[in-house]
């Protein structure tokens, strides 16, 4: 049976993401999404919250979980019994950062392959950052997200205005 590990921060997950673990999960047998917990990132998001959040996204499809993780990827990898990691490509930019930490990762665990998925063009210049920044100015946000996501965003940019 092979077990990857789809790792990323998921702050909040875009239509980018979800393209990804979608066919991801039709070429494994059990697909994990890693939830990074970082708080040196100061997501907008708990980890807590991204976790439920990915899980309703995903509710659909049977071979996927949703589980969150902090220190080393590969150590996560190794406590889930996984030997794949799988990440996204967008665009070239992306490749430089991507090559370094898969090899790094293939330095620290030589069992541990990284496996690369194209982005759909569809999301290509997609990212949560340019979510989080369109949803700050009220901006629609539904051509990036899935429609489940958008009042969890919503809340949150009233709690981040309500701050200031
Ligand atoms: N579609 C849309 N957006 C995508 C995407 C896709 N397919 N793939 C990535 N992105 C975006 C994300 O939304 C994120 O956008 P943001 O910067 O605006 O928030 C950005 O690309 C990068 O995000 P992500 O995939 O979440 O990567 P990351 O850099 O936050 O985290 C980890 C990458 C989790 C794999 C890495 O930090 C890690 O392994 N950390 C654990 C510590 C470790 O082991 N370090 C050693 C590794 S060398």
């Amino acid at each position: 049976m092979t077990k990857a590990i789809y790792p990323g921060s998921f702050d909040p997950v875009t239509f980018g993401h979800l393209d990804i673990i979608e066919r991801a999960s039709k070429v494994v047998d059990h697909l994990i999404v890693g939830v990074l917990n970082n708080s040196a990132k100061h997501p907008l998001f708990s980890v807590e919250e991204r976790v439920v959040m990915l899980q309703e996204v995903t509710s659909h499809l049977p071979n996927v979980e949703i589980q969150s993780f902090g220190g080393l990827l590969v150590d996560f990898a190794k406590q889930c019994d996984a030997s794949v990691i799988v990440r996204g490509l967008r665009a070239i930019t992306d490749f430089e950062y991507e090559l370094q930490m898969s090899q790094t990762n293939r330095k620290i665990a030589p069992d541990i392959d990284t496996i690369f998925l194209t982005t759909n063009l569809k999301y290509a210049y997609l990212s949560s950052s340019i979510v989080k920044e369109v949803a700050m100015y009220d901006g629609a946000i539904d051509e990036f997200v899935p429609a489940a996501m958008i009042p969890y965003i919503r809340e949150k940019m009233k709690e981040k205005v309500k701050k200031y």
